[in-house]
């Protein structure tokens, strides 16, 4: 009888100190992210649950629909709520000082993904995991340059005011721009990273130049792809009246390479979840990890899409 409850309670003890063990793992994190704009956002968003999932931690996910003030407010929450990490996909550069400040006091790492801030104290947060925006812009220009051999009038469809992912690719694009007098960036507008807007600034970039247009440029491939419909009812057949080049390879941007009305396409990776969630993993255990986790991009052209687009994850 003795010896039963002894194993009893040896049973419950161990079982107790198994299940208290193994959550101590299963983290807790709250992911501020900016919305649903484009292929590339809705891929980051699906990468990142997936990888919560498959690592059993239990993730909050909060949709600011393209507000600043959207995002600081689920931060705040997910501070209340005793979140073990933040990840945090910031919309525009600026104004996170306050609100990082306060996830710091409270013991919290903050990872960002996809877009950079400008901060005076980088210890404001963990680590980035990003994309080089500007070498971005420079693999576009690079491209653009040679393929108008030097000279002609460029349309820059930009990405949202503020977004470091806009700011930095037109950084990187005009650096390389200006190297060649005979090419020029005669308009640039904010397309808002989005298919619809993409479009409705093409429609309006088409009334004020018309034919005088030989390449677009655009900050990703959701605005290209309304470009293109808008240079089709215009009655110009785009990737040959028209050279487009955009950012994200995005399969919608493969699927317009093979119809042979997108030239070309920057890729910027999207499938961030396993990249942060290690990060989370070094920042909880205390360990250190450098500034920026860098994403290496390279360029996709329409000669090579068909071979391509079936291998693409995104
Ligand atoms: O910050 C990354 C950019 O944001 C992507 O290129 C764009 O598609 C998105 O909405």
């Amino acid at each position: 009888m003795f010896r039963t409850s002894l194993i009893y309670k040896l049973f419950i003890v161990s079982f107790f100190y198994i299940f208290t063990s193994f959550s101590a793992f299963a983290l807790t994190v709250g992911f501020a992210q900016i919305g649903a704009e484009s292929s590339w956002r809705t891929a980051e968003t699906e990468s990142i649950k997936a990888e919560a999932k498959k690592r059993g931690y239990t993730l909050k996910f909060s949709d600011a629909q393209q507000k600043q003030e959207n995002q600081i407010k689920a931060i705040r929450s997910f501070i209340a709520q005793g979140v073990d990490a933040i990840i945090l996909a910031p919309v525009v550069e600026t104004g996170w000082e306050r609100v990082l400040r306060e996830a710091k006091r409270a013991n919290i790492p903050v990872i960002l993904v996809d877009r950079g801030i400008s901060v005076d104290d980088d210890s404001l947060y963990f680590t980035k995991v990003a994309s080089d925006f500007i070498f971005e812009g420079r693999l576009a220009g690079s491209w653009l340059a040679q393929s108008l051999h030097g000279q002609g009038a460029v349309v820059e469809l930009q990405g949202s005011t503020g977004a470091s992912a806009a700011i930095d690719r037109q950084k990187g694009f005009k650096e390389i721009v200006d190297l060649f007098p005979k090419l020029s960036i005669i308009a640039s507008q904010n397309g808002e990273f989005t298919r619809t807007k993409g479009k409705e600034v093409m429609e309006a970039f088409l009334k004020a130049h018309g034919e005088k247009i030989d390449a677009v440029y655009a900050h990703n491939d959701d605005m290209a792809l309304g470009a293109i419909q808008a240079i089709k009812d215009y009655g110009l057949v785009p990737g040959e009246d028209i050279k487009l080049i955009s950012i994200d390879a995005v399969k919608g941007a493969f699927e317009a390479m093979v119809d042979g009305d997108l030239n070309a396409t920057v890729e910027c990776n999207p499938l961030l979840g396993p990249l942060a969630f290690d990060q989370i993993e070094l920042a909880v255990a205390g360990k250190t990890a450098p500034k920026w986790v860098v994403q290496n991009d390279l360029i996709h052209y329409r000669e090579n899409a068909k071979e391509t687009i079936g291998s693409r994850k995104y």
